[in-house]
């Protein structure tokens, strides 16, 4: 067998094993948990409310921050208020707790809502009001925003026969997030909740393990309408109305999830909407213009068993110029200067050919006082200012002291003479 065809092996091997180490998996985020649960369990009448307490399914280690989104409603009568108001009342380790609340003689069957906590060390929360005579809200954070997303959570309207509100939210800058609402129709004022990440490697370490992906989808209701939200990963998204426009007295509709069980969350990537009305009486596209609706998908980056996350791919944690970390498995590069580290960045465990490595650091020129073998070197023990190929093998000594047969002396050994302290002994 010649070099070539050696060479052709060795690089379908290398293909080979390239293909095998790439495989990514998205999974839904640790660090966040979902639940969608109708808010109410009874019909609240006019200036009422409900509490209750949702438990996750594990709990946090640290107290999760937590935002609201809204999946339908079911007012009970005409000719009342359609408004309600949603709020977070407190949130643990293993609960959150939830109020509903009737405003003035508004009357709710259903309100179903879903509840995101998450437990990124990098996250803030806002809840605030946008209303007709003020539309626009501005939030700003310190550090770089890297991911956010906004709901609305409840909105107070009148008696109407139509309920209109564009809600919207757009980033201005690194540190700015505008909340914009439009086009209120029998609505006063909106409230929202905003969550933004600004999470970044040196604030959590392990950001790069975690991505977002905001899609938002446009639907003109007619009759049942299928929505696509193409996740990644499709069980894993938090899911939410952001915008409508209902009329003709329509009080009440859901989304319904594909396969229609409303106690399951997004289980294929699609979901449906459909009106009571449209059920209930075939009368399809008449009462809902539109209905907008978002997911934020939470996920986590993991590669197979004892491969490590690097660079959005998947590595053995033996390649140059990274340094690796188990549990969660992940790689980070070295400082430029090290050709391998471990541990940290700057633990530099080999250098570029030409550079001296000493005490886990890489230099252009051997550094004072120490001693190299193939070009990793050694501090000189302390009795001498210089040395070569070993500690104690002394070539200049400190200053006053003589050198004598290599080794280095504070009185004059008697059986030498000196041409100079501190110089050779001939
Ligand atoms: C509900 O509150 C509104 C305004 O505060 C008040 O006008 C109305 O009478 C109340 N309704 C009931 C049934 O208490
Ligand atoms: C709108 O919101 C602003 C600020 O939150 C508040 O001062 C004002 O009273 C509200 N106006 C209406 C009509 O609700
Ligand atoms: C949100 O606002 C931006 C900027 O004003 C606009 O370009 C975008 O179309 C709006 N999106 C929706 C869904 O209204
Ligand atoms: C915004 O943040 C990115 C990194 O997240 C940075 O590269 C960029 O320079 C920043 N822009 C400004 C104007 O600060
Ligand atoms: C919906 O899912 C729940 C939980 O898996 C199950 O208990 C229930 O029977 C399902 N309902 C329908 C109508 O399939
Ligand atoms: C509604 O449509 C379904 C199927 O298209 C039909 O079976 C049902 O009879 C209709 N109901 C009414 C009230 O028209
Ligand atoms: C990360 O991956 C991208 C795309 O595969 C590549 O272009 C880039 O050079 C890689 N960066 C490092 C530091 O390996
Ligand atoms: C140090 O070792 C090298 C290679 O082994 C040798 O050539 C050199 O003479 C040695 N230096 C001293 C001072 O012994
Ligand atoms: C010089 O040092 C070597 C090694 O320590 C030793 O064997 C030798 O006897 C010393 N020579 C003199 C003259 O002291």
């Amino acid at each position: 067998m010649n070099i070539k065809s050696l060479n052709l092996i060795f690089y379908l091997l290398v293909i080979q094993f390239q293909r095998i180490i790439s495989q990514i998996q998205y999974i839904q985020s640790d660090r966040a948990q979902i639940l969608y649960v109708n808010a109410i369990t009874k019909t609240i009448d006019q200036n009422n409310t409900e509490t209750n307490t949702y438990y996750y399914a594990k709990p946090f280690s640290n107290i999760p921050k937590v935002i609201l989104s809204v999946q339908s409603f079911n007012f009970g009568s005409m000719g009342t208020n359609q408004q309600f108001k949603l709020s977070l009342v407190s949130t643990d380790l293993n609960s959150v707790t939830i109020q509903v609340q009737s405003v003035e003689d508004s009357v709710i069957l259903d309100l179903l809502i879903g509840i995101l906590a998450v437990d990124y060390p990098c996250v803030n929360v806002f809840r605030n009001i946008v209303n007709v005579s003020k539309p626009t809200s501005v939030h700003t954070i310190e550090q770089n925003i890297q991911n956010y997303i906004a709901f609305f959570t409840s909105f107070q309207g009148e008696i109407t026969s139509q309920i209109q509100f564009d809600f919207n939210y757009t980033q201005i800058d690194n540190h700015t997030i505008n909340i914009q609402a439009a086009n209120f129709q029998g609505v006063n004022s909106i409230d929202y909740n905003l969550i933004v990440f600004y999470c970044d490697v040196n604030i959590f370490k392990e950001s790069s393990l975690y991505e977002f992906q905001t899609k938002s989808f446009q639907n003109v209701i007619k009759g049942r309408t299928k929505v696509n939200t193409q996740l990644q990963t499709p069980s894993t998204g938090f899911y939410g109305l952001i915008s409508m426009n209902l009329y003709n007295f329509v009080r009440t509709f859901s989304i319904f999830f594909q396969p229609t069980n409303k106690t399951l969350p997004i289980s294929n990537g699609q979901y449906d909407f459909s009106t009571e009305i449209v059920k209930q009486n075939n009368r399809t596209g008449q009462s809902v213009t539109y209905l907008n609706s978002q997911v934020f998908d939470l996920l986590k980056l993991v590669c197979p068993v004892n491969q490590y996350f690097y660079n959005k791919s998947c590595i053995l944690p033996t390649q140059e110029g990274v340094y690796c970390q188990s549990n969660p498995n992940i790689c980070y590069d070295c400082d430029a200067n090290c050709k391998t580290c471990q541990n940290q960045a700057n633990q530099c465990l080999s250098c570029q050919e030409s550079q001296y490595l000493f005490e886990s650091k890489c230099y252009d020129v051997q550094q004072d006082g120490t001693y190299c073998l193939n070009n990793v070197c050694y501090r000189c023990s302390q009795q001498c200012k210089e040395c070569q190929n070993n500690s104690n093998f002394c070539t200049q000594c400190h200053d006053f002291e003589y050198l004598f047969n290599n080794s280095c002396y504070i009185q004059k050994p008697q059986q030498a003479y000196c041409k100079l302290r501190k110089d050779k002994v001939i």
